[in-house]
């Protein structure tokens, strides 16, 4: 369940439906599924065998496997620890809006509120510009509610995402139902399934589904290796992948129907067509989707307050599992206690999330975002590939995971762990290098790109750095 959560987050609602439309629509499917099957499943698996064999944090897991590997271990969780700041912070605007749906206040137009009345946005990523308190305590609160969910450990974990899973996919049914009953609603579906077979011909198509079948399962930061270090030591290894993996589709499948039902309602309302209505990411969430429900007519604040609930019941066990990776790696390398850990890394959070909460913030959590997802993850998930694959030895990962699994897994595993999986996790390292050289990113200035490759260098060091402190274990 804790795993289902950590998958299932922000991206499933505001990034699948989005990344689905534009790579072909329902052809897209193929693809998606494709990557699931290919690497998705096979690394998954591989994380949990691995969180499930050794019953560590990845970091000291990797150091089991060779000593030279441990670095890897620490950048995932470092990884994971910079993606909390920002996701936070975009949890915290969620909180806000949730608020904010009471009386609608973003109308009559949800894009200037958004931009320049909540966020204070300044022209470039280099003016600092204010800071809106309301941000901030909506921050704190979140960062708070992680710490009081994660000092007491796993047992609380367990007891909140028995709630944090069920309770936003019903709310996400609900919105679902409310899409589908609206006018124009099949126009909305339509524009997102309707099968474009030539877009399969393209390669960015397919980087497209691996990168987010990456993000989403929450693969490459070792939280599925921690997570699967607590299972009890027979646990069903493949159903396990299998079931995380199949719920974090499911459920990005569904929030499409829940998203594009209630744009295909805005274009019926307003007579726009669905290419200038569809977006994805940040103004899906804060301007498209918001402006839609005030168009609905009865109970608007209604579904505005289930919208941004689900989102930040969706989001909350993603953003806590992100803290358990490092927590757990300091509490197993230093002997930290998990309280002091936690307490350390929830208030790092917050203080560097403040930064992001400035009228610049939402440039610099697309540039920390652009560059975690599509360099770092992408090439620690290599790593880890290679590793598992040829040091500690893929036939091994699969032969203890047949042991305790009902499903029993073929030969042909081990080729897409050790082949497939990074020859395609090289392709798409090479095509988002060649990408941003070639067309940059969005209209970024170079200095502020240059600067989120220093945090992805950063996490290098600071892994590699970790790994030289001697502590008592280590020795
Ligand atoms: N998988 C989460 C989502 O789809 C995001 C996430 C990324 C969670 C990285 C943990 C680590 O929103």
């Amino acid at each position: 369940m804790a795993a289902i959560g950590s998958a299932v987050g922000l991206g499933n609602i505001w990034r699948f439906p989005y990344v689905c439309y534009k790579n072909g629509g329902g052809a897209f499917l193929i693809p998606y599924f494709v990557a699931l099957f290919t690497v998705g499943i096979p690394l998954l698996m591989a994380e949990f065998a691995i969180g499930s064999i050794f019953r560590k944090s990845a970091p000291l897991a990797m150091r089991d496997i060779s000593r030279k590997a441990e670095w890897v271990g620490w950048w995932g969780a470092f990884s994971a620890f910079f993606i909390s700041v920002y996701y936070c912070v975009i949890m915290a605007w969620c909180l806000c809006y949730l608020f904010h749906s009471f009386g609608l206040i973003w109308q009559p137009d949800a894009s200037s509120f958004f931009y320049d009345k909540f966020l204070g946005v300044t022209s470039s990523p280099s003016i600092f510009g204010g800071i809106n308190v309301q941000i901030v305590f909506a921050l704190l609160f979140i960062w708070t509610s992680i710490y009081l969910i994660l000092y007491k450990g796993v047992k609380s974990i367990g007891k909140v995402v028995a709630i944090t899973v069920p309770l936003p996919t019903l709310l996400l049914l609900i919105l679902t139902l409310r899409g589908l009953t609206l006018p124009g609603s099949l126009n909305g579906l339509e524009f997102y399934l309707a099968p474009d077979f030539s877009k399969l011909a393209l390669p960015s198509v397919w980087l497209s589904a691996y990168a987010q079948i990456f993000f989403s399962l929450s693969l490459a930061q070792g939280i599925m290796i921690v997570y699967a270090s607590y299972l009890k030591k027979d646990s069903d290894i493949t159903n396990n992948s299998l079931i995380t993996a199949l719920a974090d589709g499911g459920t990005a499948f569904l929030a499409g129907f829940a998203v594009f039902s209630v744009l295909g309602y805005l274009a019926f309302q307003t007579g726009l067509p669905m290419e200038e209505i569809a977006r994805g990411g940040i103004g899906l969430a804060f301007i498209t989707y918001p402006t839609a429900i005030a168009k609905m007519p009865f109970a608007t604040s209604f579904f505005g307050v289930i919208f941004f609930l689900a989102l930040l019941t969706f989001g909350i066990d993603s953003a806590f599992s992100m803290v358990e990776a490092i927590t757990n790696g300091l509490k197993d390398k230093f002997g930290m206690n998990r309280r002091k850990a936690t307490l350390l890394i929830c208030m790092l959070g917050f203080f560097l999330g403040l930064i992001l909460t400035a009228g610049s913030g939402i440039y610099w959590v697309e540039i920390m975002d652009h560059f975690i997802s599509n360099f770092a993850l992408v090439i620690i998930g290599l790593l880890e590939c290679l590793i598992f694959a040829y040091i500690f030895g893929g036939e091994k990962i699969r032969k203890y995971a047949n042991e305790v699994s009902e499903i029993k897994i073929g030969r042909w595993w081990n080729v897409f762990l050790k082949l497939i999986a990074p020859v395609i996790l090289i392709s798409l390292a090479i095509a988002s290098i060649v990408e941003l050289l070639t067309e940059g990113y969005e209209n970024f200035p170079s200095w502020a790109l240059a600067i989120g490759i220093i945090v992805v260098i950063f996490g290098i060091i600071i892994s590699i750095t970790m790994v030289r402190i001697k502590c008592r274990q280590a020795q």
